[in-house]
């Protein structure tokens, strides 16, 4: 039995997902909290739990204490006002709010955006590019920003406050490695940022997504301001590690696998865009953001790939592992960017399936192929065994990702 959740397992856990996967696909563990759960690593049990109304997301039906100790992978979430979010509620309030927000934040508010996400992903490339060093941190200088300057866009926050939004992000994704407190002072600060940003488009309307989300009505039902506070954090929280890691992760394998690489910059050299949407599905199939699904608890006894689970016993769907199943994908631990049936679970599946995936999509895009077409010369500055993961249980991604390029392109 390999261990799990340490050092080595965070570089690649892959071949222990293989060995779960194979031996004991729905797996009983203790996590590094304390808390017990199990792990299901199998593609068809993973996708029929995370759509089976059985597992609920709302904590309260959890046994045990994880909740309690605030153990589900949000900082901060234990504060009641933030916990009315998508991710921990069930039909038919999760229907309500879903309806509501999917008519403010639609395929088509994201579509029309597309212009602002290219050139916040070049200006992001022109400063490093300026400084003339010919090396640049992949994570911090294009990963990292673009998501929480998009999603500030989008939501409507001013741009002199975005530099503010983004040293809150930076702190609250470096899991407890800032100084002490540091995550809760700035959870608390967006918070409160946030519930006064609404109060004032509830005065002076706009046209972003706060505004459309106030207004956003159903049979005459409204959001309630702590209801669209809530909102407003989980799409900031819920889009943006995860679009920090889908760049990192995703950049990381095409350094990793050159003739991948040179494929997907031919194509894009040609105009040909179809290998860049397949191929970043693919990324999120082969290394996604999102290792393990959120939190989901059984509120009756049931049996899931053969286990006896009982009621209340916490489940964590591994959709890292279930994505690599050879009994679902050929070959799963190539990266094959013109893979064809890829219906991977790195958006989840069923009632929670992401709602940013068309803003995701767009994001990993213009910025995977900017960065191919800009820095044509682009590889790691580091030997892979150098860099370092970060340690959180749900999220995948790296620390650091340096870089050197040649020349660039205009
Ligand atoms: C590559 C980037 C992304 C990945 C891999 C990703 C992945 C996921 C996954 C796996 C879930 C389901 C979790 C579960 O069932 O436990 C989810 C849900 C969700 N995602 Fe994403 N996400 C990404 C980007 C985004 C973005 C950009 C936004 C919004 C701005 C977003 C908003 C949400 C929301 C609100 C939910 C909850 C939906 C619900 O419960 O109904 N995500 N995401």
């Amino acid at each position: 039995m390999p261990e799990l959740f340490t050092w080595e397992f965070a570089t690649d856990p892959y071949p222990a997902y293989a060995w779960l996967r194979e031996h004991s696909p729905v797996h009983r563990t203790v996590l590094p909290s304390g808390v017990e759960a199990w792990l299901v690593t199998r593609y068809a049990d993973a996708r029929q739990a995370l759509a089976d109304q059985r597992l609920s997301k709302d904590p309260a039906h959890h046994a045990g204490s994880a909740h309690a100790k605030g153990k589900t992978g949000i900082p901060g979430e234990r504060k009641a006002e933030l916990m009315t979010h998508l991710l921990n509620i069930d039909p038919p309030d999760h229907t309500r709010l879903r309806r509501l927000v999917s008519k403010a934040f639609t395929p088509r508010t994201v579509a029309e955006f597309a212009p602002r996400v290219q050139e916040l992903t070049d200006q992001l490339i022109d400063a490093f590019v300026e400084k003339g060093e010919g090396t640049a941190d992949l994570i911090h200088d294009v990963a990292f920003p673009l998501p929480i300057y998009a999603i500030c866009d989008l939501l409507g926050v001013p741009r002199e406050d975005q530099d503010d939004f983004r040293d809150w992000a930076g702190m609250m994704i470096r899991h407890g490695g800032g100084p002490r407190g540091g995550v809760a002072r700035s959870v608390k600060k967006m918070r409160n940022y946030l519930a006064e940003l609404i109060h004032r488009k509830r005065e002076e309307p706009g046209e972003d997504l706060i505004s459309g989300l106030i207004r956003a009505s159903d049979h005459g039902e409204h959001l309630t301001e702590n209801e669209a506070a809530a909102m407003a954090f989980i799409l900031l929280f819920a889009g943006f590690e995860t679009t920090v890691n889908l760049i990192g992760n995703g950049v990381y394998a095409l350094l990793r696998n050159p003739e991948q690489r040179e494929r997907l910059q031919r194509a894009l050299a040609e105009g040909d865009t179809e290998l860049l949407a397949t191929g970043v599905e693919e990324l999120l199939r082969y290394d996604g953001p999102v290792e393990l699904a959120t939190w989901r608890y059984a509120t009756e006894p049931l049996t899931l790939g053969g286990q006896d689970i009982a009621a209340g016993d916490p489940v964590l769907v591994v959709l890292a592992a279930a994505d690599r199943d050879p009994e679902r994908f050929t070959e799963p631990d190539t990266l094959d960017l013109a893979r064809r049936d890829n219906q991977h679970l790195g958006y989840g599946h069923g009632i929670h399936y992401c709602l940013g995936a068309p803003l995701a999509r767009l994001e990993g895009q213009t910025a995977i192929a900017t960065l191919l077409r800009r820095l044509p010369g682009l590889r790691l500055a580091v030997e892979p065994d150098d860099l370092r993961w970060r340690g959180g249980l749900i999220m995948r991604g790296l620390r650091t990702l340096p870089v050197e390029f040649g020349t660039e392109k205009k």
